[in-house]
């Protein structure tokens, strides 16, 4: 089968990475893709967000499945287009990428469904704002309803940063604020099967210890061994399978990655938010212990033919991912730094790079985003994994590279 990989990231990459790697496949396509892609996949120069130029790029590589990484395209209708080809196509139509488009929508849904979330209000003015601010109390959760790439959400004690971070807002979703560690769980669906994944934890503040700015991710681990024994059983039962179950019944079916965050909070299990693809950074290390091919499951899910696909299987171990991000990251990014090591840093046992924000400049590859690329660790326990990462970090270097130094720190 020759498949096709939409988008530029880490995710993608690492999609790309175990297509490559899947004895069903035999030819990867990735548009538009990056550097680290263009070993693996022939890239093609397709604008992702345009579903009539990935569609025509589908037909012209014959291609058996198309993958959808990120969510912009999903919400704008690329899934839809592709399937009106007659192509399967692994993501979700727009109509069901709204889970993650809208956070009111997914409230709505997960109210529908009986699924546990925080307590939020949707406000559409200051004066709404303020009365939220008051009903819910500190710290206040602060969400911009709409897509902001992971940056729209603001936590704080302080009444005079939530409200001015609502005012940069479109439609505002102030939420009751939940405690405890918080757990990507992904899962593979038709719209009626639901396959969940190993569950996985980002590191999402730029800085040591959850300090300073949320980022789109600066770290990933799976799996996590301090999760009760039944956390898959319990999200299977209480989140995944009625959300699926009821988008199916609103006649907009989700097929694709169904990624509930989760909040372990001291009252129960929480989601905090719905995503409608793969999470980035935490496929980078998932992939990595994936110890099925990928591609049946993605397949099976986009031609409603799951439930006769494996069940995924794990490899034993851990998998830590670590990203680097260029100088200035989260507010802004540097492009054009020259980026080295990497060789050296896959000659580790153990190690590859998954590359993101990163462009070739003659014989040099340079940043050319916020984050830039992730080094993936794997090995028999979480620890090992880690060692394993920082490893291959202490290889890599570019001017003003930041990475945390505490991923997956402590883990046992
Ligand atoms: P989201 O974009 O909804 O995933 O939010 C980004 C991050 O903000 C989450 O991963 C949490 O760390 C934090 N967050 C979001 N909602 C809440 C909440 N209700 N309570 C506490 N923290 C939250
Ligand atoms: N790692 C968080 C996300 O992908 O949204």
């Amino acid at each position: 089968m020759k498949t096709l990989v939409i988008g530029t990231g880490g995710r993608e990459h690492a999609l790309v990475r175990s297509l490559a790697q899947d004895p069903g496949v035999d030819e990867v396509h990735a548009a538009p893709g990056n550097p680290g892609m263009a070993a693996l996949a022939t890239l093609h120069d397709v604008d992702p967000m345009d579903g009539a130029q990935v569609a025509d790029l589908a037909e012209r590589v014959g291609a058996g499945l198309v993958v959808v990484g990120p969510e912009a395209p999903l919400v704008a209708g690329v899934a839809d287009a592709v399937a009106a080809r007659g192509i399967p196509v692994f993501g979700p139509s727009a109509a069901a990428a709204h889970l993650e488009g809208s956070k009111a929508f997914a409230k709505e849904v997960m109210e529908a469904a009986r699924v546990p979330t925080a307590r939020a209000l949707v406000c559409e003015d200051d004066e709404e704002v303020e009365r939220a601010l008051v009903e819910l109390g500190p710290p206040y959760v602060v969400k911009d309803d709409g897509l902001a790439a992971g940056k729209g959400v603001v936590v704080t004690e302080d009444h005079a940063e939530a409200l001015a971070h609502a005012r940069t807002c479109g439609r505002v979703v102030i939420e009751e604020y939940l405690d405890g560690p918080e757990v990507s769980l992904f899962a593979i669906t038709d719209g009626t099967t639901v396959y969940p994944l190993q569950p996985a934890q980002d590191f999402k503040r730029i800085g040591d210890g959850e300090t300073g700015p949320n980022t789109g991710g600066m770290g990933a681990y799976t799996p996590l061994p301090w999760a009760p024994a039944d956390l898959v059983a319990e999200t299977l039962a209480t989140v995944l399978q009625p959300t699926v179950d009821e988008m199916r019944r609103r006649g907009t079916p989700f097929a694709g990655l169904l990624y509930a965050g989760l909040a372990l909070t001291s009252r129960g299990l929480r989601v905090v938010e719905f995503n409608a693809r793969f999470g980035d950074p935490e496929t980078q290390p998932l992939l990595a212990l994936l110890a099925s091919p990928l591609s049946p499951l993605l397949l099976g899910a986009a031609t409603g033919t799951l439930a006769e696909v494996a069940f995924p299987r794990w490899r034993p171990g851990a998998a830590v991912a670590v990203v680097m991000a260029s100088a200035g990251y989260p507010e802004s990014s540097s492009v054009g730094d020259v980026i080295t090591g990497l060789d050296a840093a896959e000659a580790l046992d153990g190690v590859h790079v998954i590359q993101a924000g990163t462009a070739q400049r003659g014989d040099d590859l340079v940043t050319a985003g916020g984050r830039v690329l992730a080094v993936v660790g794997t090995g028999a326990s979480v620890e090992a994994a880690r060692d394993a990462a920082y490893a291959g970090v202490a290889h890599v270097q570019f001017p003003g590279a930041q990475h945390r130094t505490d991923i997956a720190a402590g883990i046992t």
